[in-house]
């Protein structure tokens, strides 16, 4: 088996922690390579439901090797309590969990700043997770940023740490009257997290490399979705890491020669938390009835998601960005009842048609989705087993998405369990 990166291809939550899961069976290492614990990963094994954070989705086979990257953004008192949580499960995390040493920390600054900075936007606020992921990652490109190697080393640490909250202070002070951090309450707080985390500490690049020279292969958990990357999402309203595949090499240090396949998890309809423009969304009565139906309430922060129609514009995009050779479509059961499905084939905009997605915001929140209205199938869905005893009208429906978006159906998933899940022969 190959090395594989598997990206969401909307706005997140497509259901990347089920197909990780499904996947991660013929991998041998399963690695996160962007993002932090603004990240849901929800998989369900019989009757249990696991929500992973930070911790790679394949944590729950017991032979897999995990990995944390460096590009990940790292709460190690996030992380503590989902190994503490998993290990309570039954789960064995020893000696199966690795977390880069060069992974940026967040810091209660970090989350302080990120809550302080949306309450001053109001109106034009992101709706951020609030777990400081944004400041982190400001503090990483600012070269001011505290490593997971820097807090195993108490002289750099404390250095670190004292001029940061210095100037955090200041910042929160004069911005926002906030009256600051205490140096020593966080440094000794950070301290005894130190105590957990540093067995899981090491060059995760070297290992990696090492991995796959000994022929193993690894599997890439995307965190977020194509549309919420830095470069290339519905920027301001994005999160701040690489989400892209491209990301799946600087945030492990993996040479792109070595990725074999770039595989996309597309939800057949779309969603999004937070804010920023979305063209296909529903109105009042068909969001409640597909939010209810798809249980579309946030994996991280409980928020209600806001639902819409498919739109091949954000997927082409996706495939067009990460080199999508393939896609898994996931939750296409939520649609079994409706008589009717749209589709959004373009934009329309100022009398122009466009079929991508630009970083215009302007034009995404103004724009008319031109839709292609197909056949309901109105038959549940959720027992189907094969691609062949599907509905007409719901293979109908995936092969029109497969043609729009220009690239290979290989899954389809019918419900949240393992079993609910159909492989395109
Ligand atoms: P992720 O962030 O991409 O891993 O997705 P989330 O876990 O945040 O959200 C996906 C939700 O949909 C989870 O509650 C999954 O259990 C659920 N889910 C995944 N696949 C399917 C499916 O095919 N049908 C239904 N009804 N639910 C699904
Ligand atoms: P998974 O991996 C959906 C969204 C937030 C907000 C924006 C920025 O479960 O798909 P951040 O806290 O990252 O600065 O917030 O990004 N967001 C997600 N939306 N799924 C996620 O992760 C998300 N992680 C962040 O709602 O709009
Ligand atoms: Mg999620």
């Amino acid at each position: 088996m190959s090395n594989i990166v598997v990206v969401g291809a909307q706005w997140g939550d497509e259901g990347k922690g089920k197909v990780i899961d499904i996947l991660a069976e013929n991998f041998d290492y399963v690695v996160r390579y962007q993002g932090g614990n603004n990240a849901g990963h929800t998989v369900v094994i019989g009757d249990e439901k696991f929500i992973l954070h930070l911790i790679p989705s394949g944590i729950l086979h017991k032979k897999k090797i995990c990995v944390i990257g460096n590009g990940v953004v790292i709460n190690p008192k996030a992380l503590i309590e989902e190994i503490d949580k998993l290990e309570s499960e039954g789960i064995s995390i020893k000696g199966r969990l690795f977390i880069s040493e060069n992974a940026h920390l967040i810091f209660p600054y970090h989350k302080t700043i990120d809550e302080l900075k949306e309450i001053k936007k109001g109106k034009s606020k992101i709706g951020t997770t609030k777990k400081g992921i944004g400041p982190c990652y400001a503090d990483k490109v600012s070269r001011s940023g505290i490593r997971v190697m820097d807090l195993l080393n108490d002289k750099i640490f404390e250095e670190k740490l004292k001029n940061n909250i210095e100037e955090k202070n200041k910042i929160l002070k004069t911005l926002y009257n906030f009256e600051g951090f205490s140096f020593d309450k966080i440094r000794d707080e950070y301290l005894g997290l130190r105590q957990r985390i540093k067995g899981f500490a090491c060059n995760t690049a070297l290992l990696l490399n090492k991995a796959m020279k000994e022929k193993k292969s690894i599997l890439f958990e995307g965190a977020q979705g194509t549309l919420l990357d830095l470069e290339y999402g519905t920027y301001p309203f994005v999160t701040s890491s690489n989400v892209t595949a491209g990301g799946a090499c600087t945030g492990t240090g993996i040479g792109p020669t070595k990725l074999d396949k770039i595989i996309g998890v597309v939800k057949a309809y779309t969603t999004r938390v937070g804010e920023g423009p979305f063209p296909t969304e529903f109105s009042k009565d068909m969001m409640e009835r597909i939010r209810t139906k798809g249980c579309e309430f946030g994996a991280t922060t409980g928020r209600p998601r806001r639902c819409g129609w498919f739109d091949a514009c954000v997927v082409r995009q996706s495939v067009m960005i990460n080199g999508m050779s393939e896609i898994v479509v996931t939750k296409l059961d939520v649609l079994d009842e409706l008589k009717r499905i749209k589709i959004c084939t373009a934009y329309k905009y100022k009398g122009k048609l466009y079929e991508h997605l630009t970083g215009d915001i302007e034009m995404l929140n103004n724009c008319e989705p031109v839709y292609e209205e197909v056949d309901g199938w109105v038959e549940d869905t959720t027992g189907i087993t094969s691609f062949q005893k599907l509905p007409k009208n719901a293979k109908n429906y995936l092969k029109k998405i497969q043609k729009i978006v220009d690239t290979k159906i290989i899954l389809i998933s019918v419900g949240s369990k393992r079993k609910q899940t159909i492989t395109v022969e």
